[in-house]
């Protein structure tokens, strides 16, 4: 569904998107992560045909974003970073609007726009005046728009920035329910985001993509992908010196001290060492009151991935 190869993007000089390879298959929804200025606003403007890359070949649903850009605009749906609206029409009437110039077929516009103010849940607003409209309605209205033509790929940028959490939570249930029908390429900063919503993530930072992986994968990468809480009364730093001598423990780190001892013990990648750590606990006599597993988070993997 898209291809991008050797991408790049200077704005007078500045490189704001070095030479990016990534591919998006149909039926994927693939999440862009990053920091602030990494380089995904760029990119999805550039995959919607609304700028022209400095170098590379970028094909969206078959065409060549350069030289036939207006058949990349009909065959996608482009919902920009801050969405442009018409203040003083009502929300009806824009979507009809917004119809007619993406050439929806007359016959078809009345029950494309129904469809679309159901999907976005618009339909008590309808006919208000968008001017009037909360920040999370004129997203939804947004979201409409780009998808009021029906396309098969949508590509959104930060769809649910300044929205209230019950906001994101809607919108989150919906771009999951349009994943099953559509291809989806989202950008956000909010890692719990591309966790819940997305099959692959591709962290980019300073223009370049530092990883592409599902976020199962990514938090795997991270120091074997989690590590044991372990809460012991025992010295610390003899604690910590014991347990980094058992097999498969890769790193000790004590996070708390005092009679009662916190560790966090990262293994090598896949080993379960809660055996190991539990027999050594027994042998030294430790008072054990916690040991739990912890998953490494995407935030972490973020973290780790995006930090100079
Ligand atoms: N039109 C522009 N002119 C000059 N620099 C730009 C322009 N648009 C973006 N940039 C710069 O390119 C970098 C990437 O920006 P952007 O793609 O918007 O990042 P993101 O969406 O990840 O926050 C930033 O350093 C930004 O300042
Ligand atoms: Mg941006």
């Amino acid at each position: 569904m898209i291809e991008v190869q050797n991408l790049s993007k200077s704005y007078s000089g500045f490189r704001a998107v070095q030479n990016l390879n990534f591919h998006v298959n149909r039926g994927e929804i693939v999440g862009f992560l990053g920091p602030n200025g990494a380089g995904k606003s760029t990119t999805m403007k550039i995959l919607a045909g609304y700028q022209p890359p400095t170098d590379g070949q970028v094909n969206v649903a078959g065409f060549d974003v350069v030289s036939q850009s207006l058949d990349v605009r009909r065959h996608i749906g482009y919902m920009p970073e801050n969405v442009p609206l018409y203040n003083d029409m009502r929300v009806d009437e824009f979507l009809r609007f917004r119809a007619r110039l993406k050439n929806v077929p007359k016959a078809k516009l009345k029950e494309r726009v129904e469809t679309v103010k159901q999907l976005c849940s618009l339909k008590d607003v309808e006919r208000k005046i968008i001017g009037t409209l909360s920040k999370g309605y004129r997203q939804r209205v947004g979201l409409a728009d780009a998808m009021v033509h029906d396309p098969d790929l949508l590509i959104l940028d930060e769809p649910t920035i300044g929205l209230d959490p019950h906001q994101i939570r809607a919108v989150r249930e919906l771009i999951k329910d349009l994943g099953k029908k559509h291809t989806i390429i989202l950008s956000t900063h909010i890692l719990s985001e591309v966790e819940m919503t997305c099959n692959r993530v591709l962290i980019i930072n300073h223009g370049r993509i530092e990883a592409s992986d599902t976020p199962a994968n990514l938090t795997k990468l991270v120091r074997g992908g989690g590590s044991l809480r372990l809460e012991i009364k025992a010295p610390a730093a003899d604690a910590k010196t014991k347990l980094a001598a058992v097999p498969d423990i890769e790193e000790v780190e004590v996070t708390a001290e005092g009679e009662w001892a916190q560790l966090r013990i990262f293994s090598k990648p896949g080993a379960d060492i809660r055996d190991n750590v539990y027999q050594l606990v027994k042998k030294e006599g430790w008072d054990l009151r916690e040991m739990a597993r912890e998953r490494a988070t995407l935030e972490e993997a973020f973290v780790e991935l995006t930090q100079d």
